[in-house]
């Protein structure tokens, strides 16, 4: 069975990246096959993992663009059982493009 966990808070420096990094890895770590998405502009999760300065296409692609697949921009990461979904700095243009875009919606366009 898929689950999926969201680590959300508007509020800054509360420790959502570490949760989520951590999280991840001790899913993996245990055997589950785990994917990380990072939704957040400034890529730290994704960084935890994997050398950004590679990294072409990313979350906003796939689902702000939709020029490119999900299953198109993950990467599998060094530690066994773990891919991540990169992000870009470009996702923060995501605001500005969608301006009205709701939560909901965006849970939409991740489970299509
Ligand atoms: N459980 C914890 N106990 C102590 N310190 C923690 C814990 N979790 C995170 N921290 C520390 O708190 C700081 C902020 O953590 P983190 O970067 O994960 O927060 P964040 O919510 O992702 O921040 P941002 O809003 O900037 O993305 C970091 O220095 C991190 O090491
Ligand atoms: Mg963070």
């Amino acid at each position: 069975m898929t689950r999926t966990l969201a680590v959300v808070n508007q509020k800054g420096g509360v420790g959502k990246t570490t949760t989520a990094i951590n999280l991840a890895a001790a899913f993996a770590l245990r055997g589950r096959p785990t994917l990380l998405i990072d939704l957040d502009p400034q890529s730290n999760s994704s960084m935890s993992y994997l050398d950004v300065a590679g990294i072409r296409r990313s979350v906003y692609d796939a689902i702000v663009d939709g020029t490119c697949s999900m299953d198109e921009i993950v990467v599998e990461s060094p530690v066994e059982n773990l891919w991540v979904a990169p992000s870009r700095i470009n996702l923060e243009l995501t605001i500005e493009r969608f301006p009205g875009l709701r939560f909901t919606e965006t849970r939409e366009h991740l489970a299509a």
